[in-house]
């Protein structure tokens, strides 16, 4: 039985108070803070395969190197995610092991291919960079203790992902030709996508109870401005192109182009032209999943299945 009532809770975290187990939770705490650690368990987890099939483009044995140094903390970070959500009674065996390829709560960016060098290094530099953005949030802001302490380890990781991303990104831009338009074409269909994860604006927010229980402190209009602060610069300073600018009249950054809008995936192309679409649109296309969700989660899964019969297809 919980020791606070629904509104006890709200008014004690608000307060500062730090949950520090399930005893301590109602039930719409707990209910709000799986779905929060199952989003962030199954963001990291999926982010390792998309990364692992992209590291093979990789320039140089030790680039390579890195990259995997990258994969090993993600699948690490989401170990941490589903052990935690264990401590609130769910199944990590079930959660990795246990689903459907759809029912994995990742962003949609995670569901695409990474078909060379640049992509995977925009990838780190944007992804990991909403990585950090949605983290450092949490991390500054949670009422659940346990989280708070294990975003510290996972933050100090994420950067040096972002620092790879963000050099690799320079190296290739000033070396200019065809690298440079690799980056270009890479941030053209990844710029978008990362604002997109970011979700509805706050206008349209439905009421999640995350910001009431203090699971996190920004919204998602104030996350997408922290991750284009960051962003929009690095890409000016490097001479690549991005649809956003900061406006000095309203103080904030700003799209210049339709949000949301329609995408396709096969050719990795925003449809600016065709103007905005609605967030049911977004809702749709992010419910069918993207390209590469059955691959990267059966490339998870199989390690689960039978052994004896992988060894068999290895020797046909
Ligand atoms: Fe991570
Ligand atoms: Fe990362």
């Amino acid at each position: 039985m919980t020791p606070f009532s629904e509104d006890e809770l709200k008014a004690k975290v608000q307060d500062g108070y730090i949950v520090e187990s399930p005893e301590e939770m109602t039930e719409g705490y707990k209910k709000a803070l799986i779905v929060q650690l199952t989003v962030q368990a199954d963001t990291e987890l999926m982010s390792a395969p998309s990364y692992w099939r992209a590291a093979r483009y990789a320039p140089s044995t030790n680039t390579q190197v890195s990259a995997h140094a990258i994969i090993q903390d993600e699948l690490a970070h989401a170990n941490i995610a589903y052990r935690l959500l264990e401590d609130l009674g769910e199944s990590k065996e079930h959660l990795v092991y246990g689903r459907q390829p759809h029912e994995f709560k990742h962003p949609y960016g995670f569901d695409q291919p990474l078909d060379n060098w640049a992509e995977l290094v925009v990838a780190t530099g944007f992804f990991d960079r909403a990585g950090i953005t949605l983290l450092t949030d949490v991390h500054e802001n949670t009422s659940y203790g346990p989280l708070k302490r294990a975003l510290v380890k996972i933050g100090m990781e994420e950067t040096f992902h972002l620092r790879h991303g963000e050099v690799w990104m320079k190296r290739l831009a000033a070396a200019g030709g065809d690298a440079r338009d690799m980056v270009q074409r890479a941030v053209d269909w990844m710029f978008p996508m990362t604002i997109e994860w970011f979700g509805l604006p706050d206008g349209m927010k439905r009421h999640s109870g995350q910001l009431d229980y203090r699971l996190k402190g920004l919204t998602n209009d104030q996350l997408r401005q922290v991750w284009m602060a960051s962003t929009v610069p690095l890409c000016e300073s490097i001479g690549i192109d991005v649809p956003a600018h900061y406006d000095d009249g309203r103080g904030e950054f700003v799209l210049d182009y339709p949000f949301p809008c329609r995408y396709d995936a096969t050719e990795k192309r925003w449809f600016f032209g065709e103007g905005e679409i609605s967030w049911d649109d977004v809702f749709a296309r992010w419910k069918a999943r993207g390209p590469m969700n059955e691959v990267y989660v059966e490339s998870i899964q199989r390690s689960r299945g039978d052994v004896g019969r992988w060894l068999a297809g290895q020797a046909a």
